[in-house]
């Protein structure tokens, strides 16, 4: 199946089955905002609450906050956002479409390096087992010629972006016939720069009022208290502070669904550290964040680090934790060494001290900061992603039939286990309902007695629960059940007595903790 088709079934999908709606969908919907459903908000609670675990209570020298969306106007002038944080955006004058004119170049780059990569698959299938892909990518006319181009226009857009020189990301699209895909003409407007922060009014007298900015990352919210946690929490560096919440921006062009939105959700810890000790942990803390993927087992290659080319205003090395996304590796966090620009730059415009007086050392200066900043939403897309499977199945006594299932990590599921009563009589839903009473303290329970067994398999699989427990006659008789497991669909049968037992082993976020 192409991959633009497992994109389009898992949005349908996710839909059908409660985890993702299309904001306010009633009206028509609203550009770029998604409401979570009753499965999407318990999923998004056990990533959000893995990160904490992992961030806040395995690392004893890192504290948690949760700061104010609203924060006073002059933060966002300290912290650049006001004079820097801007995309380049051009129109096409036929199509009347807006687009970012630096996507429409990286979109460019893109297609150059995927006719080398055909290129470099087409000849590898025609010399088989004798190729020698690096004397291929060397010799080859279309791959040189093409990686020459690709260099080349690769070397002038990051120039052109460094300079915020618009004219120049105007004369790349033109010069190398970047055409708009609906109307198919090159036909653009200026360049312009667009802030993306969305403002509003403090104060309900308009005269009087205050314009305010949503927050564009949670990240303020920690610098602006770096003094505040620093002396109550009697922290020493290095160490770090960690929030969850949500962000704003107003993105030129919304696409590819909960990839880039205007309301989304950030999970990001800034670590205080001696200046001249950056490099260090900017290493340590882009190899720990990428054990803490990898730990969700959901496969080693599905990840990749990619160095920034172009940095961010307040940042001197920056990398993405990038995820294989049915649309491609995307970017699912930031791991950025922003040196001490926003403690200073808060220190310049609040005229009060943000230093540090470290008592290693005798000294007092104003701490650097590694950052990581993950979107909770993206996130959330790589494990749907990566779990959703359609198969066909044998079902006993009939014909093959087609299950979906969303292979999640158990200790993500929102519903760790479905209690389900063969039938509706002897007495069943009453141990059914015992088991529940049991259970439900510790997990996500679902109660389920409409429809054959079968049917609530499926139900279950579609939503992803690794584990269906059956109660049938026998289970009256020496208080046995079943646990149907979700990717093989074998069946033990087990005592009632030491099912708490299994599934602490089995959907426990401490196993996945263990592995960090
Ligand atoms: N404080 C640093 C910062 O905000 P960023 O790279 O702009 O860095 C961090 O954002 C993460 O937030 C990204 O890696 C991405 O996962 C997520 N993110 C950013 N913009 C987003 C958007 N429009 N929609 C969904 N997630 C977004």
């Amino acid at each position: 199946m192409a991959n633009e088709d497992i994109f389009k079934k898992i949005i349908a999908h996710c839909k059908e089955y409660g985890f993702i709606f299309p904001g306010s969908e009633i009206y028509d919907g609203l550009g770029a905002v998604y409401d979570y459903g009753q499965n999407g908000a318990e999923l998004k609670n056990n990533i959000r609450q893995y990160w904490w675990k992992a961030m806040v209570q395995m690392n004893e020298n890192i504290v948690g906050l949760d700061a104010a969306i609203f924060m006073h106007p002059k933060t966002w002038e300290a912290s650049g956002h006001v004079s820097a944080f801007h995309d380049p955006l051009i129109d096409n004058k036929d199509s009347k479409k807006r687009y970012r004119a630096d996507q429409l170049i990286e979109d460019h780059l893109q297609k150059i390096e995927d006719k080398i990569e055909k290129e470099v698959e087409k000849a590898a299938g025609r010399f088989g087992q004798d190729f020698n892909e690096q004397h291929f990518r060397e010799t080859s006319p279309r791959v040189t010629e093409n990686m020459k181009k690709y260099e080349e226009l690769k070397s002038r857009y990051i120039l052109a972006s460094e300079n915020e020189d618009l004219n120049e990301i105007r004369q790349i699209i033109i010069d190398n016939n970047i055409v708009c895909p609906i109307s198919g003409t090159a036909n653009w407007t200026d360049v312009r720069q667009f802030n993306l922060m969305f403002s509003t009014q403090l104060g309900s007298v308009s005269e009087e009022a205050n314009t305010i900015y949503l927050r564009p990352e949670t990240a303020q919210g920690i610098f602006v208290n770096f003094l505040n946690v620093q002396k109550t929490g009697r922290m020493k560096i290095p160490f770090g502070i960690a929030q969850t919440g949500k962000a704003f921006r107003n993105e030129i062009v919304a696409r590819q669904w909960i990839m880039r939105m205007r309301e989304f959700e950030q999970m990001e810890m800034q670590y205080f550290i001696r200046p001249g000790t950056e490099m260090e942990w900017y290493e340590y803390w882009k190899e720990k964040r990428m054990k803490w993927h990898k730990a969700l087992g959901m496969g080693d290659d599905k990840y990749r680090f990619h160095d920034h080319d172009k940095l961010a205003h307040y940042a001197n090395a920056a990398a993405d934790i990038e995820f294989r996304f049915p649309i491609g590796f995307k970017e699912v966090e930031g791991i950025h060494s922003r040196t001490d620009f926003d403690l200073g730059n808060h220190e310049k415009f609040s005229g009060k001290k943000m230093q540090y007086f470290d008592p290693d050392t005798n000294e007092t200066y104003t701490p650097y900061v590694i950052e990581t900043s993950i979107g909770l939403d993206r996130m959330f897309f790589s494990v749907i992603a990566n779990g959703y499977a359609e198969e066909k199945v044998e079902r006993e006594g009939s014909a093959k039939e087609e299950r979906v299932v969303l292979k999640l990590p158990p200790a993500l599921a929102p519903v760790k286990l479905a209690v389900l009563p063969l039938t509706r009589k002897d007495g069943l839903p009453d141990k059914a309902r015992e088991i529940m009473d049991r259970l439900k303290f510790d997990f996500n329970c679902q109660y389920e007695e409409k429809d054959s067994i079968g049917r609530r398999y499926r139900r279950q699989d579609a939503i992803g629960t690794p584990f269906c427990i059956t109660i049938d006659h026998q289970s009256l008789e020496d208080n046995t059940v079943t646990i149907r497991y979700r990717d093989s669909m074998e069946q033990d049968r087990v005592p009632i007595e030491q099912l708490p037992k299994i599934m602490e082993e089995k959907v426990s976020m401490k196993k996945l903790l263990e592995l960090l």
